[in-house]
């Protein structure tokens, strides 16, 4: 078989180019600890509403002005439905699943993970914009999934 130069020449540079995109996703889990979004943090879903970290879902401020929500992600509501947080402070969202899997999507801004039965989602963001925020469910949960949302409720720094 007669190869044209060239044709070499790109195969090469195809090949070579798959090995480092591979090479770069290998590099990252194992040196950087790359995995999914969120932390690796467990629960039993079927204690999950009695559990200490979710027994009483909510807002909490940190002595350091910083703030956590604990919510549950369950058919079909989120518990607390409407949560109101302070602008221009980093938001802790610790939330999880006692049935199946949910989604949790603050439209409009960056909040957004899954919540896995069995797995406790967290994420920090900061919400620059004061105002009301829609929360859907974004992950097909069941007969009621589209009725699933809450309420975020942003308020201006210092009120
Ligand atoms: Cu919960 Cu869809």
């Amino acid at each position: 078989m007669n190869v044209d130069l060239y044709e070499k020449i790109w195969i090469g540079i195809a090949i070579g180019l798959i090995a480092l995109f591979v090479g770069a996703i290998g590099y990252g889990a194992v040196a950087f600890a790359g995995h999914p979004p969120s932390h690796v943090e467990t629960i039993d879903p079927k204690t999950a509403r009695t559990d200490a970290r979710f027994a009483q879902p909510g807002v909490t401020v940190r002595p350091d002005g910083s703030v956590q929500v604990v919510l549950l992600a369950q058919m079909f509501s989120f518990l607390p439905n409407e949560i109101r947080v302070p602008a221009g402070k980093p938001v802790t969202f610790r939330m999880t699943s006692p049935d199946v899997v949910h989604g949790f999507q603050i439209v409009g801004t960056n909040g957004n993970t899954m919540v896995i039965p069995g797995y406790v989602s967290q994420f920090t963001t900061v919400f620059r914009e004061p105002g009301e925020y829609l929360i859907v469910c974004n992950e097909y949960c069941g007969l009621g999934h589209h009725y699933m949302q809450g309420k975020l409720i942003v308020t201006a720094e210092g009120t």
